[in-house]
């Protein structure tokens, strides 16, 4: 069994992007053809083992947590009804009653703030923080891939993925360790920056949403400081760990869209469409 048992999935953002689907809905449940972005990495992170599932959320976001419950009303319906695939479907992710636990962000004031406020499940533990804009279709899922990565090495470990250099703003950017095979699954980083401008981004190296840190990282996020756009950085928090702690930005196996962008999401949907067959 893994040694990772907290995640941490950040689900207080506003989804300004996707409006006015997201007004009363939160963006995490906007659906890859049935199926909710939240419901995905609740899965990928289920399956490597993970126990404990901390969700920092904010106003409007009480569909996520009915997501994660039953509804008697609905399964005593469809169970009347002889649907029994239908009772499958909403009963399957919901797990054991006390998995998942809540807390809100309160006040948004970034990443790096939605995560310390998991402080208190995760302890003095390793954990992994789960961004469900990124939807990655991978088996093994991108978090057991960087899990079993970091039960071989230690250190903190970063998704990643070279994009356009006329992208780079919208990312964490790594900066790799000169000298080293950069093709290798886990590339060792010595800096890292939180939304460069393209002519001043260490590579095309970008973090995408999946992480597995030490509680050193959570340690920083308590006394950091505000960074780019005034918000508490997570990127800064492993940043400044990093002369303590080796630091990996990740290959992952596996085709990854951008659920935080209409056309990412279009993509995501597209892709799982022509993958389940749908005519
Ligand atoms: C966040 C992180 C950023 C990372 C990105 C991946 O940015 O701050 O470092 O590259 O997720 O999706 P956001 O997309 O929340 O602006």
């Amino acid at each position: 069994m893994s040694i990772i048992k907290t995640a941490v999935f950040p689900v207080g953002g506003l989804g300004t992007r996707f409006l006015p689907a997201t007004k009363a809905m939160p963006k995490e449940m906007l659906p890859i053809v049935d199926t909710p972005l939240i419901q995905f990495v609740v899965e990928e992170a289920r399956s490597c083992g993970i126990e404990r599932l901390v969700f920092v959320t904010g106003r409007q976001k009480h569909a996520i947590e009915n997501h994660f419950d039953h509804m008697y009303e609905l399964e005593a319906n469809l169970e009347a009804k002889g649907k029994t695939e239908f009772v499958h479907l909403v009963r399957q992710h919901l797990g054991e009653p006390g998995e998942i636990l809540f807390t809100r962000q309160m006040r948004p004031a970034g990443l790096g703030h939605a995560v310390w406020c998991a402080r208190h499940v995760v302890q003095n533990d390793p954990f992994a923080v789960l961004l469900a804009d990124d939807f990655i279709d991978a088996e093994p899922g991108c978090l057991a891939q960087m899990v079993k990565a970091f039960e071989a090495k230690p250190g903190n470990y970063l998704a990643a993925m070279e994009v356009e250099r006329e992208h780079v703003n919208r990312y964490g950017i790594a900066e790799p360790v000169a000298g080293q095979d950069l093709g290798t699954q886990a590339v060792r980083i010595q800096g890292l920056v939180e939304k460069p401008k393209p002519e001043e981004a260490p590579s095309r190296l970008a973090v995408i949403g999946r992480y597995v840190l030490t509680p050193d990282v959570m340690k920083r996020l308590h006394k950091l400081a505000p960074g780019a756009g005034g918000e508490i950085q997570l990127t800064d928090a492993i940043a400044a760990e990093i002369p303590n702690c080796p630091t990996y930005a990740f290959h992952f196996e596996g085709q990854r869209f951008d659920c935080g962008s209409k056309i990412g999401f279009v993509q995501a949907t597209a892709h799982m469409s022509a993958k389940r067959g749908l005519a």
